[in-house]
């Protein structure tokens, strides 16, 4: 028998037998989470006995060794492999590589138990075999999580080194009446997997889908009953990937891992030195920039095309870079280096499906629509890195003489930055003048 289900509101903690779009109580809307109701009684009368505090000076650290993934990458993201007990949400958008990536991984550490509620053992197989996988995977074709953890916990003991559950989105708990991946339904199921690997030590890593707007469907509210949140992104049309913690109680979360999607499956890349660049820079609208990814130094090549407006409001287009931001350095230029980008239109684009969200790329993108406008071209081997004031002043960037050493190692060796020029406008008229 199924147990009863109420709705909680996540506002006010209004409680209904029944599921309404606007809480009655405080009127917020999608507010109302379905819960067990043995649930909603435990918190409210429950005491549970013998609960005592323990002085923290008292508490030991146990030297959990971290076990790799078998993903260089990967363990760059997480910081060094998984912790005993460790729960880990894989977000992205659906199509972008998580399947792909943990099943690579369950190839490499052997064994672990792959529950696959989306796909079906042989659309499994066909992925392993595309992937040239070889270690032994235990595939689960399940999506209720009691039944899941029952055969998870009879393997707890012996051998799994990690459950993997792909997706969250799919997986029911019996004791909630709501469909599957509802929040309550999604909540409900994650907090029972997290329970299970922290009494077992079992780490799990759960998929889940985002949306476009960049939500985790449901598991948005996830993320503080997991450990680790990691998120796989990257253009789906284009092969660049990059994988990031937003949050981890294990490890860094400014490590980035990057891949390129293959023919035969994800492809770790270390060394990035062309992976964002085309080789065109010398075109006019073409410029390099030395970013940082967290602690990593990557080159991108930025592309700008500058092209005289048909409206009156002229055009603005960036990928790869922040729209606003874009808007900003245009109307630097316009006022501080006196280019009349007001009456063009803008495109600018960060090559390989790379986004950038750090202000050192400033300079290259001014540089990139300077350069198409006059259509001059930067002398071979130049890198641009900076961020741009509103004065039209270019200002040192974090890890700027570390991003220059490397691009410098790659054979970069002309480089415009604040060392050179305090000003946009001086860069501009000295580099685009030939
Ligand atoms: P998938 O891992 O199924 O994505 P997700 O689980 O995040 O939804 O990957 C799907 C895409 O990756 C699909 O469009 C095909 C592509 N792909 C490759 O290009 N090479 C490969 O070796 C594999 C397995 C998938
Ligand atoms: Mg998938």
């Amino acid at each position: 028998m199924r147990s009863r289900s109420v709705y909680v509101c996540q506002q006010c903690g209004h409680e209904s037998g029944k599921w309404a779009g606007k809480c009655p109580s405080c009127g917020e809307w999608n507010s109302m989470v379905e819960v067990t109701a043995s649930r909603v009684k435990s918190n409210k009368a429950k005491v549970t006995s013998g609960a005592k505090p323990i002085s923290l000076s008292s508490v030991k650290i146990s030297k959990s060794a971290k076990t790799s993934t078998g993903i260089s990458e990967f363990d760059r993201v997480l910081g060094g492999g998984l912790v005993p007990g460790q729960v880990v949400l894989l977000a992205g958008e659906p199509g972008v590589g998580k399947s792909t990536l943990l099943l690579e991984m369950s190839g490499k550490i052997a064994t672990t138990l792959y529950v696959a509620g989306e796909e079906s053992a042989e659309q499994i197989k066909i992925r392993s075999d595309r992937i040239n996988s070889k270690g032994e995977i235990l595939l689960l074709e399940e999506t209720n999580v009691e039944t899941i953890i029952e055969v998870a916990r009879k393997l707890a003991g012996r051998k799994i080194k990690a459950l993997i559950v792909d997706s969250i989105q799919v997986i029911t708990t019996s004791s909630l009446t709501g469909t599957a991946g509802s929040v309550g339904q999604v909540r409900e199921s994650a907090s029972r997997l997290a329970w299970f690997a922290k009494r077992t030590g079992v780490p799990v890593i759960m998929v889940g889908h985002s949306t476009k707007q960049g939500s985790i469907a449901g598991p948005a509210t996830l993320a503080h009953l997991v450990d680790t949140v990691t998120w796989f992104e990257g253009d789906v049309a284009r092969n660049v990937r990059l994988l990031r913690a937003t949050k981890n109680r294990f490890g860094p979360t400014d490590e980035v891992g990057i891949f390129t999607m293959s023919s035969k499956g994800l492809v770790g890349v270390d060394e990035t030195g062309g992976l964002f660049v085309t080789g065109t820079a010398t075109v006019p609208g073409a410029v390099v920039a030395p970013i940082l990814e967290g602690t990593r130094p990557i080159l991108v090549e930025v592309q700008a095309l500058v092209v005289p407006t048909k409206m009156a409001y002229p055009r603005r287009v960036a990928q790869g870079i922040d729209p606003r931001r874009l808007e900003l350095i245009l109307a630097t230029l316009t006022q501080r280096a006196r280019l009349p980008l007001h009456e063009r239109d803008v495109f600018v684009n960060v090559v390989g499906g790379i986004s950038v969200r750090e202000p050192g790329i400033d300079l290259a993108v001014s540089l990139s629509c300077a350069s198409a406008f006059m259509e001059k071209s930067l002398p071979e081997g130049t890198v641009a890195v900076g961020e741009l004031g509103l004065l039209g002043e270019i200002r040192e960037v974090m890890g700027q003489q570390r991003r220059i050493a490397d691009a410098r190692r790659k054979g970069f060796d002309k480089v415009i930055s604040s060392s050179s020029h305090k000003f946009v406008k001086e860069a501009i008229i000295h580099s685009l003048r030939k």
